[in-house]
């Protein structure tokens, strides 16, 4: 079985500093990332930023700034806000790198080796914001301004020489390929999308600009620049050490497992970089998730639109890990959300204070009082303490499913349940009406104790620093967590001494 992992967030722009929208794709791919090292994958997670073409050339310019400059000011945002989200990537790749730039060159030149470039000329709409072509179908006009139909964004016409790759060439063996690889593209709704978009009919597309400078130059001819999304989506092969594809890297991780995007990139990955891969005779990507947008108000949160929510203020003010956690569960995956604060404190105040950290709270400091913060010993699982533990066991396989699925909302439900469930548990149970009997009081704390256990383990790629604060009374650090151990009933070793905790989220009045 492989059990490597490499998963990919898009590469941002570095136009304008980043947003919750950019925060949110991050975090998630981050979620997966961790899940999958503690289930002992060997993980590759990568993110970075996308620096050339005409829409980044002109925000330098209406700075007055040397475009390198610009975006080594704005990348180095995005870099700072990979370490204040606690990411867990491995790489962090800037597509104006010399070891990108020779990735591009290489699949360029392969390409046109093969004959799947021609020289010819573009006339037709293309959009600076969204750094794409837009047929006449795709167009509209709103207060007699040119606008694609798709992004809402304005276009220009455009008419010049051009490279093209021979795109309507592999409509057909793209069909094939979704045909034959049903889960290339999730969620469902978004194959249908990107099937019938194909089926639509492929056209030739325009694959280098004359009229900039700010990009890759078009090897053979250096008149032109490479179109930044050919450019751009080479970055999960570059980062790999392509066109070495004999390195480990390479070898290891592609074809990448999970390309984790917003819907709105959707074409350029699910359609136009598995072309250009086949073209090139390198094996597409497995998936492609288009999530759902983080919306402001009805429309979608964008730099361009100035409608923003900054990532920083609210860790600021709540901290990270409520935020990963109100992101990961509120938003509901797949799906557009509506981010407020009300509705993030009430997470916190519910879900994290009360469920999870008073559970630990309570359950640390009642073994503090009566066991000297020892693991108890003299215990012995009756049918109500194996009925709240087997469920760990029971849901193990769908648990992994749903990670694998991208299936977000089974993971944090259950989160959610088990939280319930624990408290129940302990409450019910009455530890402090039990001091007369020590088997019962040992197996209710033990109980307890296990929940807390697999909870945090559970909780640890959505809030890694307050989960691991909580496997600190177990004594278990970052590289021991193993989420195969939540299937064990009696994992915790009895006699050991625990570790006292300090309150985990402040409630918010
Ligand atoms: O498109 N809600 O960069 P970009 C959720 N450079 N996610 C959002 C979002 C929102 N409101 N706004 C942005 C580009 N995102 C290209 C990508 S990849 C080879 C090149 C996230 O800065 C989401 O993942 O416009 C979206 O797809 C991405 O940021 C677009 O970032
Ligand atoms: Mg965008």
């Amino acid at each position: 079985m492989n059990k490597n992992f490499y998963i990919t967030t898009p590469i941002y722009y570095p136009s304008a500093k980043p947003h919750m929208g950019h925060a949110y794709s991050s975090i998630i791919a981050d979620f997966f990332a961790r899940f999958k090292r503690i289930q002992g994958y060997k993980v590759f997670f990568l993110t970075g930023t996308d620096e050339h073409g005409q829409k980044i050339q002109r925000a330098a310019e209406n700075k007055n700034m040397d475009p390198k400059a610009f975006c080594d000011e704005i990348s180095k945002t995005f870099f700072d806000l990979s370490k204040t989200l606690n990411l867990s990537n491995d790489d962090f790749i800037r597509t104006t790198e010399e070891r990108h730039k020779k990735s591009v060159e290489n699949l360029w030149n392969i390409l046109e080796k093969k004959n799947e470039i021609y020289l010819s000329k573009y006339s037709g709409w293309y959009s600076v914001s969204d750094e794409a072509f837009y047929s006449e179908e795709e167009i509209d006009t709103k207060n007699n301004i040119k606008i694609s139909k798709i992004s809402g964004s304005q276009v220009e016409w455009v008419e010049e020489e051009s490279f093209f790759f021979k795109l309507s060439k592999w409509q057909e063996p793209l069909l094939k390929f979704y045909n034959e690889n049903p889960d290339f593209i999730l969620p469902v709704s978004r194959r249908n999308e990107v099937i019938s978009f194909v089926k639509s009919g492929l056209k030739d597309l325009s694959v280098s600009r004359k009229s900039f400078s700010w990009g890759i130059k078009v090897p053979s001819n250096n008149d032109h620049v490479i179109y930044v999304w050919l450019d751009a989506l080479t970055n999960y092969i570059s980062a790999l050490n392509y066109p070495d594809t004999n390195n480990s890297l390479y070898k290891s991780y592609w074809p990448a497992t999970l390309h984790l995007i917003g819907k709105d990139i959707l074409r350029f990955h699910a359609v136009y970089w598995p072309a250009f891969l086949l073209a090139a005779n390198l094996p597409p990507p497995k998936r492609v998730y288009g999530h759902g947008w983080i919306l402001s108000g009805e429309e979608k949160m964008s730099k361009s639109k100035d409608n923003i929510l900054d990532p920083l203020e609210i860790i600021d003010t709540y901290g990270l890990d409520p935020l990963r956690y109100y992101l990961i569960k509120e938003v509901s995956f797949g799906n557009d959300g509506n981010i407020s604060k009300e509705k993030l404190e009430n997470c916190i105040n519910s879900d994290l204070a009360n469920n999870y950290g008073n559970l630990c709270q309570r359950v640390v400091s009642f073994i503090e009082k009566n066991l000297d913060l020892k693991v108890p010993n003299n215990y012995s699982l009756i049918n109500e303490d194996e009925n709240v533990l087997k469920i760990y066991n029971e849901s193990f396989n769908k648990l992994i499913d749903s990670i694998d699925t991208q299936n977000v909302n089974f993971y944090v439900n259950f989160i959610q349940e088990q939280l319930f469930s624990a408290n129940k548990y302990f409450n019910d149970q009455e530890p402090w009406n039990k001091k007369d009997d020590a088997v019962r009081l040992n197996t209710i704390l033990y109980v307890s104790l296990e929940l807390i256990r697999k909870i945090s383990i559970l909780l640890y790629p959505i809030i890694p620093n307050s989960s691991l604060k909580a496997l600190k009374i177990f004594n278990i650090n970052e590289d021991q967590i193993d989420f195969n151990s939540i299937k064990i009933h009696e994992n915790i070793k009895k006699n050991d001494k625990l570790n006292k905790i300090s309150i985990m989220f402040k409630k918010i009045d």
